[in-house]
């Protein structure tokens, strides 16, 4: 069992914090996923690279369904994710932190729920607070602790990718309200809300999106920024593991209410 899952995005593929670890195969309808699970200071984390250990996934084939399900599965009620983001917003700049709050859904191709048979019925889940605010607050006192500046609202535009943006689309996703640029919030965090876990992305800038940036953008400067920014990433996560409450006071837990006897189970 594990309390916290750690979804590794670019450039954050080896759960190098944790003591203890194990590698565990879990079985879900969507295939086995592989997981790390360890411990850090007495909590029990499951680590999973989105990307696979040697990033060889790219975001339209992520199986987003197959790791949330094995997270739930292994017990974890809260996720942390990473996520590297291209800036729109000439105020987030790169090696910046920044919380989500909103994202706007450009995907095209991604089964974005549980429940799409029969059998499991149908399921329009609320996406009004889609990232649990009760763990970005934790995650906000965690960077105050480690004083790691982060920013604790921004609009998460998700692309289907892998190719980066034009900056036509660049000027549109801004002029939409978008903040930041990326390829794997959606669906990670809807399928997180109706697996019924308390879920946020913590988005690093790596770069100023297409057409803001002087340069063509290329996926060496996204990993070069990961790169010099990953002390502070982890630095953040530890203390947010740290710090973490035993317990969850926020209604993400309630998520499937409506549904009665319908939910994933616990
Ligand atoms: N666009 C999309 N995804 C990204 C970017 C970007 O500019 N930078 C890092 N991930």
């Amino acid at each position: 069992m594990a309390q916290i899952g750690i979804i590794g995005g670019t450039g954050v593929y080896d759960p190098e914090i944790l003591t203890s670890v194990s590698e565990e195969l879990v079985d879900t309808n969507y295939g086995i996923i592989k997981v790390k699970v360890g411990e850090y200071k007495g909590v029990s984390v499951a680590f999973l690279p989105r990307h696979g250990a040697e990033h060889a996934v790219p975001p339209h084939k992520v199986n987003y369904r197959g790791n949330i399900m094995a997270l739930k599965k292994l017990g974890v009620e809260r996720v942390v994710a990473t996520g590297a983001v291209g800036s729109l917003n000439l105020e987030m700049i790169p090696g910046e932190v920044v919380l989500v709050d909103q994202f706007i859904d450009f995907t095209k191709n991604r089964i974005q729920t549980f429940y799409d048979t029969p059998e499991n019925g149908v399921v329009h889940i609320d996406m009004t607070e889609p990232y649990c605010n009760d763990l970005r607050k934790v995650v906000t006192t965690a960077a105050e602790t480690v004083s790691v500046p982060i920013r604790g609202k921004g609009t998460y535009v998700c692309t289907e990718g892998p190719r980066f943006e034009t900056p036509a689309e660049i000027k549109m996703y801004s002029s939409l309200g978008g903040d930041l640029v990326g390829m794997t919030s959606v669906p990670e965090v809807v399928l997180a809300r109706e697996a019924e876990l308390c879920y946020c992305t913590v988005a690093m800038v790596t770069n100023f999106a297409a057409g803001i940036s002087p340069n063509p953008l290329t996926h060496a400067e996204v990993l070069d920024a990961m790169e010099r920014n990953h002390a502070n990433l982890k630095k953040l996560i530890m203390k947010t593991i740290e710090i973490l409450p035993g317990t969850r006071g926020c209604r993400c837990r309630y998520s499937l209410a409506e549904l009665g006897s319908l939910g994933l189970g616990k």
